[in-house]
Formats: C-alpha cells, sequence, structure tokens
C-alpha cells in the first residue's frame, strides 16, 4: 500500500549491531565516491521499525542530493554570512547552565575537534568558518534533514531520536559515514522555505550522509565516554552562557 514501508530482513550483512554501534564516529569530511541514493533511501524506509511511543512515527524525512543539494549549499552560504547568528530556533540546543561534570565533556569533546583540525582556541574566524561547513553538510554530496510536528513534546522528539540513531546504524552497516547535526535548526525558517515544508512542522536536524574520507584528521578522533550506570560527578550548577560560542552547536565550538 502507498505510504507505507514493507521492512523484511535487511539485504546487507556488513556489520552486526554490536559492530556497528563500535564503529560509529560522526563523519565531517567525505570523499568523491558518489553514494547509491535509493540505497539511502531504503535505509530511510527500513528505519521506521524504530518504535515510537503510540506508534506516531513522528519523524519526517526530507532528502537533499544533486542540483537541488546545490542549490541548498548556496542558499546557505549566503545566509550564513549574511546571518551569521541564524534565525530563531524552535528550541534549546543545550540548557541555560550546565553542570560542571557536562560543562567538562563539552569542552573536552571541543579539545579533542579542534585539536584535530588544528584550529586554535581563541582563532575565532577560523571556528566560524568550521562551523559554516555544517550548512555544506561538511561537502556530502547527500543530505537529510528530519522535521517533527511542532505541537509535539519531548516524548515524540524522543521517538525521533530512536530513529534517528536507527538510520545512523544502518548507514554505517551499509558502509557509509554520516554526521547527525542540530546546527541546521537554525536556519529552521529559510531551509523550511526553500523545501516547501509546511508551517506546521519544525526542523530538528540535518544528517550529512556520504563516503567517509578517511584522509582527513577529523574523521580519525575518537571521543570519549564516561561509564552511563556512574552517577555524573557534582551536582552544583555553573552558568555555561559565558562559555558558549556566539553561536553554533558543533562540539567544538562549544568550549
Ligand atoms: C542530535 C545531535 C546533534 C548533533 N549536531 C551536530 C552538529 O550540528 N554539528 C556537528 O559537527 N556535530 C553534531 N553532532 C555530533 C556530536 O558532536 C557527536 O555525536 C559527539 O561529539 C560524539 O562524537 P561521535 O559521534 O564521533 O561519537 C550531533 C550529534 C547529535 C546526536
Amino acid at each position: 500500500m502507498v505510504g507505507r514501508v514493507s521492512a523484511g530482513p535487511s539485504e546487507t550483512r556488513g556489520k552486526t549491531v554490536s559492530e556497528a554501534v563500535a564503529a560509529w564516529r560522526s563523519v565531517r569530511a567525505f570523499d568523491d565516491r558518489a553514494v547509491d541514493a535509493a540505497a539511502i533511501r531504503d535505509i530511510l524506509r527500513r528505519a521506521a521499525r524504530a518504535p515510537s511511543g503510540g506508534n506516531l512515527q513522528p519523524w519526517v524525512v526530507e532528502t537533499v542530493e544533486g542540483e537541488r543539494l546545490a542549490a541548498l549549499k548556496a542558499l546557505m552560504r549566503r545566509l550564513s554570512v549574511e546571518r551569521p547568528e541564524g534565525e530563531a530556533m524552535a528550541y534549546d540546543f543545550y540548557p541555560r547552565e550546565l553542570k560542571p561534570a557536562y560543562l567538562q565533556r563539552r569542552r573536552r569533546n571541543g579539545e579533542i575537534l579542534y585539536d584535530a583540525l588544528g584550529i586554535d582556541r581563541e582563532d575565532k574566524a577560523a571556528r566560524t568558518a568550521w562551523i559554516n561547513e555544517n550548512f555544506q553538510f561538511f561537502g556530502a554530496p547527500y543530505g537529510v534533514l528530519l522535521f517533527i510536528e511542532r505541537s509535539f513534546g519531548p516524548s515524540q522528539w524522543l521517538d525521533l531520536g530512536i530513529y534517528l540513531q536507527t538510520v545512523l546504524l544502518l548507514l554505517t552497516e551499509a558502509g557509509y559515514g554520516a554526521c547527525p547535526q542540530a546546527d541546521w535548526a537554525m536556519f529552521d525558517r529559510s531551509v523550511s522555505g526553500f523545501l516547501g515544508m509546511p508551517p506546521d512542522l519544525t526542523l530538528v536536524c540535518g544528517v550529512a550522509i556520504g563516503f567517509t574520507d578517511t584522509t582527513r584528521p577529523e574523521n580519525r578522533i575518537r571521543t570519549e565516554r564516561d561509564d552511563p550506570l556512574a552517577r555524573p560527578d557534582g551536582d552544583s550548577a555553573e552558568p555555561s552562557s559565558a562559555a558558549r560560542p556566539p553561536r553554533g552547536l558543533l562540539p567544538g565550538a562549544i568550549s
């Protein structure tokens, strides 16, 4: 039936789930190999086996490739110069205050990425240029933009996150590299207008997809993880706004 996803067993036998989870890393540079757009669309459909409360399946998925992708990238090149602060975001990516343990993770994450890129912490121009690469999908040949109904709350956003992770693992299994990108939400209005999205939807994030350029240092970093079974240290809140970059949600920008 039109509109339904038949999700049979995958033909791909690239990686086990455990291997895909262990292999995961955000990929922020892609090589010239063309992606199989039909295979990626198939992944986006199969990922809809992800569970969701009440089976609402609250994700709305737009794909961009080829000429439309080139036009979006051109628009974003212009907008990121004209409106460097972005547009009104539908959601705060981080709370205004972060406890020290979380702030420490943000800082460490930024150090790891910017050290790999050779970008100095104080070099604002280089950092801004790097953040703007988000809006070029880091050079990826394929982009996905995830939307949700504005009226939906945390439960449906949680569902969307589960869908996103399912997509990322299936992409990993299939040999693709990807980066989830909340930075796209900074340009919800313009991107939604460009794509002709209905006004009751809001842009949650993008996903850059392509083949990993393994020669690039930003793709060779390994971010850290703490034991999720241990409670984060410290319970006193510390304002994080002073440590915030002027714009951007990039991990490295947040230090
Ligand atoms: C919802 C979400 C939004 C993210 N947004 C961005 C983004 O806008 N730009 C970016 O470079 N990375 C983004 N990331 C990637 C995270 O920075 C990355 O997952 C984190 O640093 C851990 O590193 P890893 O994915 O390589 O394991 C995002 C990740 C998630 C899950």
